[in-house]
């Protein structure tokens, strides 16, 4: 039995999500409902994984045994029907560190990157920061579900070099459809694209969806694509900074890791290597639990909010919900405002994920029902 209604107190640890809210919100107290971490403890099977290595004083040099890939490799079979190799495991601290060397180690300043707004905001940074030409294909809101405008990828596809894809996306929280995948990779494949596939949310399937990993579709699509993932979200072990990038085709493979090598970013860290491989490993049921919790979670919010002023967007992954408060006839930072005063409830901003964003708000719903409760009545009374 896992105990997600635990409380566990986070203040004071240099927790970002807790610790960070005077300077956030300019409010100490807001109940902190946004960046995407969990309020549930890791998972005893990697916190004992940890302990265990803790127990011996030295923590230097080390490098990651076999069975670090060979426990991704036999998750990803497991859990998503792929079948990977070996060698085409390259380590990254983190997801948002791999997007950035994609970028600088597979495009030119000036080559155009394609993202889907409202997405990640991140993703805009890696863009411009280094000076590459952002290009963005708008998602589409019809019957309370986001699309993709397939024509405007194509124009878009015309003028690109990468396309950075979150997959299931975050903040919409689609899971796409393999026809969908498909259709987005052979324009990519059409027009020598290379695709960077964000599955960090990969694991947080909501019951009833099934995702699809985008190198899988085909072997021209799995040629051009290099695929992101991480125990950090699935397990909640962010700080613990051990992803990886999965890239099949040599070359392109080559170009990134030489990249990484050059930079001597191949080290990582023992804490990491070990919960990750007591995660994937022993993880199965923990996750398949923690979805039906964070269903729970969002069947309170939805059944509070019903003909409220506020429409939430159902998603199919992810433990966020994307928040349409366009009906409130507010301003951005109006509604801004009465979240963080009125409601004391801190909700990452819509319009940071870009255009499509405004007149939304993402709300975190990793943490206790009792938590979501309050939150829900809170949003209602206010809105
Ligand atoms: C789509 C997406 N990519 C990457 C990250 C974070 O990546 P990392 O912390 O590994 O850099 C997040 C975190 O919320 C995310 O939602």
């Amino acid at each position: 039995m896992i105990d997600f209604d635990k409380v566990v107190d986070r203040e004071n640890t240099s927790c970002v999500k807790y610790d960070l809210r005077q300077k956030i919100f300019d409010r100490p107290d807001v109940i902190p409902m946004w960046v995407a971490d969990m309020d549930f403890p890791t998972p005893d099977f990697i916190r004992k994984a940890v302990l265990q290595r803790a127990e011996n004083p030295i923590y230097g040099y080390s490098f990651r045994p076999e069975s670090y890939v060979d426990s991704i490799q036999n998750w990803l079979l497991r859990r998503h029907g792929w079948s990977t190799e070996s060698d085409w495991f390259v380590f990254s601290p983190g997801i948002v560190p791999a997007v950035n060397f994609a970028i600088l180690s597979l495009t030119n300043p000036g080559d155009g990157v394609i993202i889907q707004p409202p997405v990640y905001f991140p993703f805009f940074n890696a863009v411009n920061d280094h000076g590459r030409k952002l290009l963005t294909n708008q998602l589409v809101l019809k019957n309370n579900q986001y699309q993709i405008d397939f024509d405007d990828f194509e124009r878009k596809a015309k003028q690109a070099r990468l396309f950075i894809f979150s997959s299931p996306h975050n903040p919409v929280g689609r899971v796409w459809q393999p026809d969908e995948l498909q259709k987005l990779g052979e324009i990519c494949v059409r027009n020598n694209v290379i695709i960077l596939s964000d599955e960090i949310h990969n694991d947080l399937i909501l019951p009833g969806n099934r995702h699809t990993v985008m190198a899988s579709v085909s072997s021209e699509i799995a040629r051009i694509t290099l695929t992101c993932i991480a125990p950090s979200k699935t397990f909640n072990i962010a700080g613990l900074a051990t992803s990886s990038v999965i890239i099949s085709n040599p070359d392109l493979r080559k170009k990134y890791a030489s990249f990484i090598d050059s930079i001597h970013l191949t080290g990582g860290n023992i804490f990491g290597s070990v919960a990750s491989i007591a995660g994937y490993s022993h993880g199965d049921s923990w996750v398949d639990a923690l979805m039906v919790y964070i269903e729970e979670n969002l069947s309170i919010l939805s059944h509070a909010l019903d003909n409220s002023i506020i429409k939430v967007i159902k998603p199919e992954a992810t433990y966020m919900a994307w928040l349409d408060f366009r009906a409130s006839g507010l301003s951005d930072d109006e509604i801004k405002h009465k979240l963080i005063f009125e409601a004391g409830l801190g909700l990452s901003h819509g319009p940071t994920f870009g255009e499509g964003g405004e007149g939304f708000q993402r709300i975190n719903l990793a943490t206790t029902s009792g938590i979501v409760k309050v939150a829900a009545a809170r949003l209602k009374e206010i809105f």
